[in-house]
């Protein structure tokens, strides 16, 4: 992993970049109310030469945890961000009180299932037109996260 690689809380001064790399990633982005409305404890972005690099937004209901956006600059692709930014989203999300982490990616989306698989997630399922811009099946992912496992 890159030591220039800082991993923080998301604040709202964050917005305009975090909504820069979205527009840049997504077909249907995010808006900058819909990543404020859901800042939490385990909505962290990377810092990398004093810019955003990636973010991550996950949330906790009950023993459930849910990965609801996670995306990595293209040129700071390939360094170690997506790894670092969902191991320090899970490992709050398992102080939270997580068991298991659940999210969905676009049935399209190859390189984000690559990632997921290799970050130990698992495909559970599918969930049939779930998304617009294109109308498009989500694949279901999960991973068990043990009471001891170790943070990242
Ligand atoms: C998916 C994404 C977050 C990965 O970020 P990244 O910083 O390039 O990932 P990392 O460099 O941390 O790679 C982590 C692991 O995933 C693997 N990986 C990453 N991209 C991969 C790919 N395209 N194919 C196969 N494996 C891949 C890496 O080999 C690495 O494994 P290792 O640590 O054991 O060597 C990034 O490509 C991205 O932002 N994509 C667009 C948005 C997106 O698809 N988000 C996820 C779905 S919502």
């Amino acid at each position: 992993m890159d030591s220039r690689c800082l991993i923080r809380l998301a604040t709202a001064a964050d917005l305009p970049a975090m909504v820069a790399i979205e527009r840049a990633v997504f077909s249907d982005p995010w808006t900058a109310s819909a990543f404020q409305a859901l800042m939490g404890p385990s909505s962290l972005v990377a810092i990398m030469d004093g810019e955003i690099a990636g973010y991550v937004f996950a949330r906790v209901l009950a023993d459930e945890g849910e990965i609801l956006n996670l995306a990595v600059r293209a040129e700071r692709r390939g360094q170690g961000v997506g790894r670092r930014l969902l191991d320090c989203s899970v490992d709050q999300l398992r102080k939270d009180g997580a068991r298991t982490v659940y999210l969905e990616v676009r049935a399209s989306n190859d390189t984000g299932q690559a990632f997921y698989r290799r970050m130990g997630f698992e495909e559970i399922g599918r969930r049939r037109g779930y998304y617009d811009k294109p109308h498009e099946d989500a694949l279901v992912f999960a991973r068990r996260i043990a009471i001891s496992e170790r943070p990242a």
